[in-house]
């Protein structure tokens, strides 16, 4: 089979990472897929910033380096645009596109997806919720003919740190963040951790997958960390729990009113982040640092807990690499992942609150 040429757009802390192991293993991946892996180019906006890659594969022409003859585009800039512009722009010309952004799947992943069945290329995005651990995939395809009833889990890593920091030491939140910031978990800005957006985002990719339908973050009811004291996790303690920042998404009773959507609607989906006091005997409790770990319920399954790396170049990029061989192997053998129709079911509405 021809060579599977790929179009890197953005080279960050995951880029480079991805650059690595694409060259690094470039014969074992080969062998994995049944063609080889190529990088065709890298899209940088400061090409003299990444001494780390090949110079001769930077570029700050992304839009062209998508329209160039490459089969498949990674993209791990981050943020809505031009991320979403540059994935549509493959999508439509049947390209794959594999993305590890969750602020973008979180607000567009139906309009990604209907692109993606339009043309018949595929979207993959482990990677853009809880990094390396392999969660959804498994949610996707492994417990597709299961019926998840809940998926409830620790999904970032900046708050998980500071909360696990303030319950071993007793320190107040503000000493805690200050300490995560030195040490580089929490970013110099870490609003979109400690309001819980990063954590809505992943709450609403999750919620789409476990009950086949869409959410977006816009339906996520969210509570950040900021306004937990060292008297609530002291109270916690004493009462034999730990207070975790949650993202819980549950199928819940609706009595429907017989007007509108959800007019005779039994079923409807609870999707919510919020900090939680959990008894310290639960297996989230122990998840501790910057882990992430998330907690699945299933009808026939019982219950399961996917544990590991959330963030982080090398772990990202695992996942990355992951859905790379995927897509390169369906291009090369003609399969293709699940459709948007798959998630076009029930339950009918979303719901942001019980
Ligand atoms: N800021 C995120 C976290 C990075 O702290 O988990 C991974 O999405």
């Amino acid at each position: 089979h021809k060579p599977i040429r790929v179009a890197l757009l953005g080279c960050g802390t995951v880029g480079t990472e991805v650059v690595r192991l694409l060259t690094d293993q470039a014969a074992d991946l080969a062998a994995r897929v049944g063609a080889p892996v190529e990088l065709a180019g890298i899209a940088v906006r400061k090409p003299n910033k990444h001494r780390e890659v090949p110079a001769d594969l930077l570029t700050t022409d992304a839009a062209a380096l998508v329209a160039s003859d490459v089969d498949v585009v990674v993209e791990v800039i981050g943020g809505i645009e031009p991320a979403r512009t540059l994935l549509l722009d493959a999508l439509r010309a049947g390209k794959s596109a594999v993305t590890a952004n969750k602020a973008l799947l979180a607000e567009h992943t139906a309009e990604l997806s209907a692109a993606a069945d339009a043309s018949g290329a595929d979207l993959y995005f482990e990677a853009s919720v809880a990094g390396a651990i392999p969660l959804l995939r498994p949610l996707r395809e492994s417990l597709a003919g299961d019926r998840i009833t809940r998926v409830m889990g620790i999904v970032n890593g900046t708050t998980n740190f500071i909360l696990s920091g303030m319950d071993s030491t007793g320190a107040s939140y503000g000493e805690t963040l200050e300490e995560a910031t030195r040490l580089g978990y929490a970013e110099a800005d870490p609003t979109a951790d400690v309001d819980g957006f990063d954590a809505a985002s992943k709450a609403a990719i999750l919620a789409s997958l476990a009950f086949h339908t869409r959410v977006t973050a816009a339906d996520v009811h969210r509570e950040g960390i900021a306004s937990v004291s060292a008297a609530d996790i002291a109270a916690a303690k004493a009462l034999g729990r730990i207070v975790k920042l949650l993202a819980i998404c549950e199928r819940v009773p609706v009595g429907g009113d017989g007007e509108g959507a959800d007019a005779g609607a039994t079923e409807g989906i609870s999707v919510r982040v919020h900090p939680a006091m959990i008894p310290r005997s639960h297996p989230l409790a122990g998840v501790n640092g910057a882990f992430n770990a998330v907690f699945v319920e299933a009808d026939a399954a019982g219950e399961m807990m996917f544990y590991g790396q959330g963030a982080g170049g090398a772990p990202t990029a695992s996942a990355v690499l992951g859905d790379l061989v995927a897509v390169a192997r369906n291009l090369v053998q003609g399969g293709r992942g699940p459709r948007e129709s798959a998630y076009a079911g029930l339950p009918s509405r979303p719901m942001g609150q019980t």
